[in-house]
Protein backbone atom coordinates (compact mmCIF):
# COMPACT_ATOMS: atom_id res chain seq x y z
CA UNK A 1 0.00 0.00 0.00
CA UNK A 2 1.38 3.45 -0.52
CA UNK A 3 2.20 5.62 2.32
CA UNK A 4 1.21 8.78 2.67
CA UNK A 5 4.94 9.42 2.94
CA UNK A 6 4.74 8.30 -1.09
CA UNK A 7 3.33 11.93 -2.22
CA UNK A 8 5.80 13.33 0.00
CA UNK A 9 7.93 15.99 -2.57
CA UNK A 10 11.01 13.87 -4.01
CA UNK A 11 14.68 14.81 -2.22
CA UNK A 12 16.30 13.08 -4.51
CA UNK A 13 18.87 14.25 -6.97
CA UNK A 14 17.07 13.45 -10.66
CA UNK A 15 17.37 13.60 -13.99
CA UNK A 16 17.47 17.19 -15.71
CA UNK A 17 17.74 15.81 -19.27
CA UNK A 18 14.94 13.75 -18.82
CA UNK A 19 13.39 16.31 -17.09
CA UNK A 20 13.92 18.62 -19.98
CA UNK A 21 13.33 16.50 -22.89
CA UNK A 22 9.52 16.81 -22.94
CA UNK A 23 9.28 12.87 -22.26
CA UNK A 24 6.69 12.11 -19.48
CA UNK A 25 7.26 10.33 -16.41
CA UNK A 26 4.73 7.64 -16.03
CA UNK A 27 3.53 6.01 -12.32
CA UNK A 28 1.28 3.15 -12.94
CA UNK A 29 -0.74 2.05 -10.04
CA UNK A 30 -2.86 -1.28 -10.19
CA UNK A 31 -2.42 -4.48 -12.05
CA UNK A 32 -5.53 -5.52 -11.97
CA UNK A 33 -7.72 -6.28 -15.19
CA UNK A 34 -7.30 -2.44 -16.35
CA UNK A 35 -3.38 -2.02 -15.31
CA UNK A 36 -2.80 -5.07 -16.92
CA UNK A 37 -4.04 -3.96 -20.29
CA UNK A 38 -1.88 -0.50 -19.84
CA UNK A 39 1.26 -2.55 -19.74
CA UNK A 40 -0.17 -4.35 -23.21
CA UNK A 41 -0.88 -1.02 -24.65
CA UNK A 42 2.59 0.56 -23.80
CA UNK A 43 4.17 -2.68 -24.90
CA UNK A 44 2.58 -2.40 -28.42
CA UNK A 45 3.78 1.56 -28.02
CA UNK A 46 7.56 0.57 -27.92
CA UNK A 47 9.51 1.88 -30.63
CA UNK A 48 6.78 4.45 -31.78
CA UNK A 49 6.55 8.04 -31.01
CA UNK A 50 3.50 7.57 -28.75
CA UNK A 51 5.59 5.36 -26.68
CA UNK A 52 8.92 7.55 -26.59
CA UNK A 53 6.66 10.16 -25.24
CA UNK A 54 5.18 8.25 -22.10
CA UNK A 55 8.30 6.76 -19.67
CA UNK A 56 7.24 4.24 -17.30
CA UNK A 57 9.14 4.63 -14.29
CA UNK A 58 6.85 3.59 -11.71
CA UNK A 59 4.52 0.54 -11.22
CA UNK A 60 2.84 -0.63 -8.19
CA UNK A 61 0.14 -3.27 -6.49
CA UNK A 62 -0.46 -3.81 -2.91
CA UNK A 63 2.14 -5.93 -3.29
CA UNK A 64 4.54 -4.98 -4.89
CA UNK A 65 6.46 -1.42 -6.38
CA UNK A 66 8.82 -1.55 -9.20
CA UNK A 67 11.13 1.75 -10.14
CA UNK A 68 13.61 2.49 -13.20
CA UNK A 69 14.31 5.61 -13.70
CA UNK A 70 15.67 4.44 -17.31
CA UNK A 71 12.09 3.08 -17.92
CA UNK A 72 10.37 -0.27 -16.69
CA UNK A 73 9.87 -3.10 -19.52
CA UNK A 74 5.69 -3.11 -19.50
CA UNK A 75 5.69 -6.88 -19.90
CA UNK A 76 8.14 -7.51 -17.21
CA UNK A 77 6.84 -5.48 -15.48
CA UNK A 78 3.15 -6.83 -15.87
CA UNK A 79 4.64 -10.54 -15.09
CA UNK A 80 6.27 -9.58 -11.67
CA UNK A 81 3.42 -7.01 -10.58
CA UNK A 82 0.75 -9.72 -11.28
CA UNK A 83 3.28 -12.43 -9.50
CA UNK A 84 3.91 -10.92 -6.88
CA UNK A 85 3.30 -12.65 -3.51
CA UNK A 86 1.15 -11.30 -0.77
CA UNK A 87 3.87 -11.21 1.85
CA UNK A 88 6.31 -9.42 -1.07
CA UNK A 89 7.16 -5.38 0.82
CA UNK A 90 8.58 -3.41 -2.08
CA UNK A 91 6.59 -0.25 -1.62
CA UNK A 92 9.50 2.03 -0.44
CA UNK A 93 8.35 4.92 1.31
CA UNK A 94 8.34 7.72 -1.02
CA UNK A 95 9.31 5.91 -4.18
CA UNK A 96 6.50 6.78 -6.04
CA UNK A 97 7.22 10.81 -5.53
CA UNK A 98 10.84 10.16 -6.06
CA UNK A 99 10.82 8.31 -9.33
CA UNK A 100 8.75 10.36 -10.98
CA UNK A 101 10.98 13.57 -9.82
CA UNK A 102 10.81 17.17 -9.57
CA UNK A 103 10.81 18.39 -13.02
CA UNK A 104 9.34 17.88 -16.46
CA UNK A 105 6.08 16.16 -17.13
CA UNK A 106 4.96 13.96 -14.47
CA UNK A 107 2.02 11.58 -14.60
CA UNK A 108 -0.19 9.36 -12.24
CA UNK A 109 -1.94 6.31 -13.95
CA UNK A 110 -4.13 5.22 -11.31
CA UNK A 111 -5.44 2.01 -12.38
CA UNK A 112 -6.27 1.10 -8.67
CA UNK A 113 -9.85 0.55 -7.33
CA UNK A 114 -8.21 2.35 -4.06
CA UNK A 115 -10.31 5.43 -2.26
CA UNK A 116 -7.28 6.11 0.09
CA UNK A 117 -5.08 6.64 -3.34
CA UNK A 118 -8.51 8.65 -4.63
CA UNK A 119 -8.24 11.14 -1.74
CA UNK A 120 -4.89 11.76 -2.32
CA UNK A 121 -5.08 13.10 -5.67
CA UNK A 122 -5.20 16.86 -4.65
CA UNK A 123 -1.97 16.23 -2.65
CA UNK A 124 -0.17 14.60 -6.14
CA UNK A 125 -1.53 17.58 -8.34
CA UNK A 126 -0.58 20.30 -5.89
CA UNK A 127 2.98 18.56 -6.17
CA UNK A 128 2.77 19.23 -9.40
CA UNK A 129 1.82 15.51 -10.54
CA UNK A 130 -1.24 14.85 -13.41
CA UNK A 131 -3.20 12.35 -12.72
CA UNK A 132 -5.28 10.38 -15.13
CA UNK A 133 -7.28 7.94 -13.52
CA UNK A 134 -10.22 5.37 -13.87
CA UNK A 135 -11.11 5.51 -10.89
CA UNK A 136 -14.71 7.04 -9.84
CA UNK A 137 -13.73 7.56 -6.40
CA UNK A 138 -12.33 10.62 -6.43
CA UNK A 139 -14.73 12.68 -8.13
CA UNK A 140 -17.30 10.48 -8.08
CA UNK A 141 -18.04 10.27 -4.55
CA UNK A 142 -17.78 13.10 -2.01
CA UNK A 143 -18.69 16.80 -3.42
CA UNK A 144 -15.60 18.70 -0.99
CA UNK A 145 -13.07 16.03 -2.72
CA UNK A 146 -14.17 17.17 -6.25
CA UNK A 147 -13.87 20.65 -5.23
CA UNK A 148 -10.35 20.09 -3.61
CA UNK A 149 -8.96 18.48 -6.90
CA UNK A 150 -10.30 21.47 -9.41
CA UNK A 151 -8.52 24.15 -6.93
CA UNK A 152 -5.62 21.77 -7.05
CA UNK A 153 -5.55 21.82 -10.64
CA UNK A 154 -6.11 25.58 -10.66
CA UNK A 155 -3.53 26.34 -8.53
CA UNK A 156 -0.83 24.30 -9.80
CA UNK A 157 -1.37 24.44 -13.57
CA UNK A 158 -1.65 20.95 -13.59
CA UNK A 159 -4.28 18.20 -15.72
CA UNK A 160 -6.95 15.54 -14.25
CA UNK A 161 -7.81 13.37 -16.83
CA UNK A 162 -11.15 11.57 -15.89
CA UNK A 163 -12.04 9.67 -19.52
CA UNK A 164 -11.81 6.42 -18.20
CA UNK A 165 -14.41 6.94 -15.08
CA UNK A 166 -17.13 7.19 -17.29
CA UNK A 167 -18.32 5.00 -20.14
CA UNK A 168 -14.58 3.43 -20.12
CA UNK A 169 -13.35 7.04 -22.92
CA UNK A 170 -16.56 6.92 -24.97
CA UNK A 171 -16.84 10.39 -25.86
CA UNK A 172 -19.05 11.88 -22.70
CA UNK A 173 -17.10 14.19 -20.51
CA UNK A 174 -15.48 15.63 -23.56
CA UNK A 175 -18.95 16.55 -25.23
CA UNK A 176 -20.44 18.00 -22.18
CA UNK A 177 -17.28 20.00 -21.99
CA UNK A 178 -17.15 20.69 -25.55
CA UNK A 179 -20.64 22.06 -25.41
CA UNK A 180 -20.25 24.36 -22.19
CA UNK A 181 -17.21 25.83 -23.27
CA UNK A 182 -18.73 26.79 -26.88
CA UNK A 183 -21.67 28.02 -24.16
CA UNK A 184 -24.65 25.91 -24.26
CA UNK A 185 -26.00 25.25 -20.93
CA UNK A 186 -26.93 21.27 -20.18
CA UNK A 187 -30.36 21.14 -19.49
CA UNK A 188 -30.57 17.37 -18.93
CA UNK A 189 -28.43 14.20 -18.54
CA UNK A 190 -29.66 10.56 -19.20
CA UNK A 191 -28.73 7.23 -19.81
CA UNK A 192 -27.46 3.61 -19.63
CA UNK A 193 -24.04 3.66 -18.05
CA UNK A 194 -23.67 0.17 -16.67
CA UNK A 195 -22.21 -2.16 -18.87
CA UNK A 196 -23.51 -5.48 -16.33
CA UNK A 197 -26.78 -3.75 -15.46
CA UNK A 198 -27.56 -3.10 -19.32
CA UNK A 199 -26.58 -6.58 -20.16
CA UNK A 200 -29.25 -7.90 -17.41
CA UNK A 201 -31.92 -6.05 -18.68
CA UNK A 202 -30.86 -6.07 -22.37
CA UNK A 203 -31.29 -10.20 -21.60
CA UNK A 204 -34.43 -10.14 -18.85
CA UNK A 205 -37.46 -11.29 -20.86
CA UNK A 206 -39.20 -13.31 -17.71
CA UNK A 207 -38.08 -16.41 -19.11
CA UNK A 208 -35.30 -16.96 -16.70
CA UNK A 209 -35.32 -15.38 -13.01
CA UNK A 210 -33.08 -12.42 -12.91
CA UNK A 211 -30.95 -13.79 -10.77
CA UNK A 212 -29.95 -16.37 -12.70
CA UNK A 213 -29.08 -14.01 -15.10
CA UNK A 214 -27.24 -12.45 -12.38
CA UNK A 215 -25.41 -15.88 -12.23
CA UNK A 216 -24.33 -16.07 -15.64
CA UNK A 217 -23.31 -12.34 -15.85
CA UNK A 218 -21.13 -13.05 -12.75
CA UNK A 219 -19.70 -15.82 -13.98
CA UNK A 220 -18.74 -14.07 -17.52
CA UNK A 221 -17.03 -11.35 -15.10
CA UNK A 222 -19.43 -8.80 -16.62
CA UNK A 223 -20.04 -7.92 -12.77
CA UNK A 224 -18.02 -7.56 -9.66
CA UNK A 225 -17.04 -10.42 -8.37
CA UNK A 226 -19.97 -9.19 -5.57
CA UNK A 227 -22.77 -8.85 -7.74
CA UNK A 228 -24.59 -6.42 -5.16
CA UNK A 229 -21.71 -3.54 -6.29
CA UNK A 230 -23.10 -3.63 -9.52
CA UNK A 231 -27.12 -4.40 -8.14
CA UNK A 232 -27.26 -1.45 -5.61
CA UNK A 233 -26.78 1.40 -8.77
CA UNK A 234 -23.92 2.94 -6.30
CA UNK A 235 -21.21 2.82 -9.06
CA UNK A 236 -24.26 4.41 -10.99
CA UNK A 237 -24.59 6.87 -9.16
CA UNK A 238 -20.91 7.98 -9.28
CA UNK A 239 -21.14 8.25 -13.16
CA UNK A 240 -23.73 10.43 -13.22
CA UNK A 241 -22.19 12.95 -10.49
CA UNK A 242 -18.84 12.86 -12.39
CA UNK A 243 -21.01 13.51 -15.66
CA UNK A 244 -23.46 16.38 -13.86
CA UNK A 245 -20.36 17.75 -11.90
CA UNK A 246 -18.60 18.22 -15.76
CA UNK A 247 -21.13 20.09 -16.69
CA UNK A 248 -20.88 22.59 -13.87
CA UNK A 249 -23.10 21.42 -11.32
CA UNK A 250 -22.11 21.10 -7.68
CA UNK A 251 -24.07 18.00 -7.51
CA UNK A 252 -23.34 16.20 -3.67
CA UNK A 253 -24.22 12.64 -3.54
CA UNK A 254 -26.83 12.97 -1.42
CA UNK A 255 -28.88 14.29 -3.93
CA UNK A 256 -28.74 11.68 -6.11
CA UNK A 257 -31.82 9.20 -5.42
CA UNK A 258 -31.13 5.53 -6.08
CA UNK A 259 -32.93 2.87 -6.32
CA UNK A 260 -31.39 -0.23 -5.38
CA UNK A 261 -32.16 -3.82 -6.37
CA UNK A 262 -30.51 -5.13 -3.42
CA UNK A 263 -33.17 -6.18 -1.21
CA UNK A 264 -31.82 -4.97 2.76
CA UNK A 265 -31.41 -8.42 3.61
CA UNK A 266 -29.16 -9.34 1.50
CA UNK A 267 -27.47 -6.26 1.85
CA UNK A 268 -25.41 -7.39 4.74
CA UNK A 269 -25.05 -11.46 3.63
CA UNK A 270 -21.56 -12.44 3.32
CA UNK A 271 -20.72 -13.02 0.11
CA UNK A 272 -20.86 -16.77 0.86
CA UNK A 273 -24.16 -16.57 1.51
CA UNK A 274 -25.22 -14.49 -1.73
CA UNK A 275 -25.76 -17.45 -4.33
CA UNK A 276 -28.03 -19.58 -2.40
CA UNK A 277 -30.59 -16.19 -0.94
CA UNK A 278 -30.16 -14.01 -4.75
CA UNK A 279 -33.47 -15.40 -5.68
CA UNK A 280 -34.93 -13.03 -3.21
CA UNK A 281 -34.58 -10.16 -5.81
CA UNK A 282 -36.66 -12.20 -8.21
CA UNK A 283 -40.51 -11.04 -7.42
CA UNK A 284 -40.22 -7.40 -7.15
CA UNK A 285 -38.05 -6.97 -10.71
CA UNK A 286 -40.17 -9.56 -12.79
CA UNK A 287 -43.16 -7.85 -11.28
CA UNK A 288 -41.69 -4.26 -12.82
CA UNK A 289 -41.23 -6.63 -16.40
CA UNK A 290 -44.95 -7.38 -16.30
CA UNK A 291 -46.31 -4.05 -15.64
CA UNK A 292 -43.79 -2.39 -18.34
CA UNK A 293 -44.91 -5.06 -20.43
CA UNK A 294 -48.63 -4.09 -20.37
CA UNK A 295 -47.59 -0.30 -21.34
CA UNK A 296 -45.66 -1.81 -24.26
CA UNK A 297 -42.33 -1.11 -22.80
CA UNK A 298 -38.47 -2.58 -21.71
CA UNK A 299 -37.00 -2.28 -18.36
CA UNK A 300 -33.70 -0.38 -18.36
CA UNK A 301 -31.43 0.98 -15.57
CA UNK A 302 -31.22 4.76 -15.94
CA UNK A 303 -29.28 7.57 -14.18
CA UNK A 304 -30.98 10.74 -15.20
CA UNK A 305 -29.68 14.27 -14.21
CA UNK A 306 -31.34 17.86 -14.43
CA UNK A 307 -30.83 20.96 -12.35
CA UNK A 308 -32.84 20.39 -8.84
CA UNK A 309 -33.25 16.16 -9.78
CA UNK A 310 -31.07 13.54 -9.99
CA UNK A 311 -31.82 9.64 -9.66
CA UNK A 312 -30.90 6.05 -10.26
CA UNK A 313 -33.34 2.97 -11.09
CA UNK A 314 -35.23 1.14 -13.00
CA UNK A 315 -37.52 2.61 -15.31
CA UNK A 316 -39.88 1.29 -17.87
CA UNK A 317 -38.66 2.77 -21.86
CA UNK A 318 -41.39 3.30 -24.34
CA UNK A 319 -39.76 1.91 -28.12
CA UNK A 320 -39.54 5.94 -28.89
CA UNK A 321 -37.37 6.96 -26.09
CA UNK A 322 -33.97 8.30 -26.22
CA UNK A 323 -32.31 5.58 -24.57
CA UNK A 324 -34.07 2.65 -26.45
CA UNK A 325 -31.40 0.99 -28.73
CA UNK A 326 -27.86 -0.06 -28.03
CA UNK A 327 -27.77 -3.70 -27.18
CA UNK A 328 -25.53 -6.09 -24.84
CA UNK A 329 -23.17 -4.52 -22.06
CA UNK A 330 -23.52 -0.76 -24.61
CA UNK A 331 -23.69 2.61 -22.67
CA UNK A 332 -26.16 4.73 -24.14
CA UNK A 333 -26.29 8.54 -22.61
CA UNK A 334 -28.63 11.29 -24.63
CA UNK A 335 -27.64 14.95 -23.45
CA UNK A 336 -30.04 18.04 -23.73
CA UNK A 337 -28.94 21.29 -23.97
CA UNK A 338 -29.38 24.57 -25.44
CA UNK A 339 -28.20 23.75 -28.97
CA UNK A 340 -29.81 20.33 -28.49
CA UNK A 341 -32.86 20.89 -26.44
CA UNK A 342 -35.62 18.60 -28.18
CA UNK A 343 -33.68 16.72 -29.60
CA UNK A 344 -30.48 15.14 -27.34
CA UNK A 345 -27.12 14.23 -28.63
CA UNK A 346 -26.94 10.34 -27.63
CA UNK A 347 -23.72 8.78 -27.71
CA UNK A 348 -23.91 4.64 -27.49
CA UNK A 349 -20.96 2.29 -27.57
CA UNK A 350 -18.70 -0.04 -25.65
CA UNK A 351 -18.90 1.79 -22.12
CA UNK A 352 -16.87 -0.65 -19.62
CA UNK A 353 -13.89 -3.35 -20.60
CA UNK A 354 -9.77 -3.25 -19.60
CA UNK A 355 -8.81 -2.05 -22.94
CA UNK A 356 -10.75 0.50 -23.71
CA UNK A 357 -10.42 1.67 -20.01
CA UNK A 358 -6.49 1.39 -20.69
CA UNK A 359 -7.00 2.94 -24.18
CA UNK A 360 -9.03 6.23 -22.35
CA UNK A 361 -5.96 6.36 -19.51
CA UNK A 362 -3.21 6.47 -21.68
CA UNK A 363 -5.32 8.93 -24.54
CA UNK A 364 -5.69 11.19 -21.03
CA UNK A 365 -1.88 10.67 -20.47
CA UNK A 366 -0.88 11.51 -24.04
CA UNK A 367 -2.97 14.60 -23.78
CA UNK A 368 -2.03 15.72 -20.19
CA UNK A 369 1.70 15.90 -21.88
CA UNK A 370 1.01 17.87 -25.14
CA UNK A 371 -0.77 20.42 -23.00
CA UNK A 372 1.98 20.57 -20.84
CA UNK A 373 4.72 20.80 -23.50
CA UNK A 374 2.10 23.85 -24.69
CA UNK A 375 2.45 25.43 -21.78
CA UNK A 376 5.85 25.44 -21.59
CA UNK A 377 6.36 26.32 -25.52
CA UNK A 378 3.95 29.24 -24.37
CA UNK A 379 6.47 30.48 -21.73
CA UNK A 380 3.86 30.03 -18.86
CA UNK A 381 4.66 26.82 -17.57
CA UNK A 382 7.32 23.55 -16.99
CA UNK A 383 10.62 24.13 -17.32
CA UNK A 384 10.91 22.10 -20.55
CA UNK A 385 11.96 22.06 -24.21
CA UNK A 386 11.05 20.36 -26.99
CA UNK A 387 12.32 16.49 -27.59
N1 LIG B 1 -12.63 -3.13 -15.38
C1 LIG B 1 -13.25 -2.21 -16.11
O1 LIG B 1 -13.83 -2.48 -17.17
C2 LIG B 1 -13.26 -0.76 -15.66
C3 LIG B 1 -13.86 0.21 -16.48
C4 LIG B 1 -13.82 1.56 -16.07
C5 LIG B 1 -13.20 1.89 -14.88
N2 LIG B 1 -12.66 0.91 -14.10
C6 LIG B 1 -12.00 1.30 -12.87
O2 LIG B 1 -10.61 1.05 -13.01
C7 LIG B 1 -10.06 0.75 -11.74
C8 LIG B 1 -9.32 -0.57 -11.82
O3 LIG B 1 -10.23 -1.58 -12.21
P1 LIG B 1 -9.80 -3.12 -12.30
O4 LIG B 1 -10.96 -3.83 -12.88
O5 LIG B 1 -8.47 -3.22 -12.96
O6 LIG B 1 -9.65 -3.45 -10.73
P2 LIG B 1 -8.92 -4.70 -10.07
O7 LIG B 1 -8.82 -5.81 -11.06
O8 LIG B 1 -9.61 -4.92 -8.78
O9 LIG B 1 -7.43 -4.19 -9.78
C9 LIG B 1 -7.14 -3.20 -8.86
C10 LIG B 1 -5.63 -3.10 -8.76
O10 LIG B 1 -5.30 -1.98 -7.94
C11 LIG B 1 -4.26 -2.37 -7.03
N3 LIG B 1 -4.29 -1.49 -5.88
C12 LIG B 1 -5.25 -1.33 -4.95
N4 LIG B 1 -4.87 -0.42 -4.04
C13 LIG B 1 -3.63 0.03 -4.43
C14 LIG B 1 -2.71 0.96 -3.90
N5 LIG B 1 -2.98 1.64 -2.80
N6 LIG B 1 -1.54 1.15 -4.54
C15 LIG B 1 -1.24 0.46 -5.66
N7 LIG B 1 -2.08 -0.44 -6.22
C16 LIG B 1 -3.28 -0.65 -5.60
C17 LIG B 1 -4.57 -3.83 -6.72
O11 LIG B 1 -3.42 -4.44 -6.18
P3 LIG B 1 -3.33 -6.02 -5.87
O12 LIG B 1 -3.23 -6.69 -7.21
O13 LIG B 1 -2.09 -6.15 -5.07
O14 LIG B 1 -4.57 -6.35 -5.12
C18 LIG B 1 -4.96 -4.33 -8.12
O15 LIG B 1 -3.81 -4.67 -8.84
C19 LIG B 1 -11.23 0.73 -10.75
O16 LIG B 1 -11.30 1.95 -10.08
C20 LIG B 1 -12.45 0.52 -11.64
O17 LIG B 1 -13.61 1.06 -11.09
C21 LIG B 1 -12.65 -0.39 -14.47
Amino acid sequence: MLAAADFAPPFVREDAGLADSGIARVALLGSGTVGQAVLDRLHCWRGTDRGAALRLVYAANTRLALRDSAGLDPLLTKSRLVDAPSAASGCESGALARALGSRGVRILVDASADGGVATRHPELLRAGIHVATACKLATGTSLALWEEIGAACADSGVGFGDRATVGAGLPLLRSIRELCAGGDRIHAIAGIMSGSLAWLFDRFDGTRPFSALVREARNAGFTEPDPREDLSGEDVRRKILILARAAGFALASEEVKVQSLVPPELATLPLCQLDEALSRIDAPISAMLSRAREQGRALRFVARFAPGRASVGVEAIGAGDPLAGGGGTDNRVAIWSDRYANQPLVIQGPGAGPQVTAAALLDDALGLRAAALARSWNGSGFPLSRE
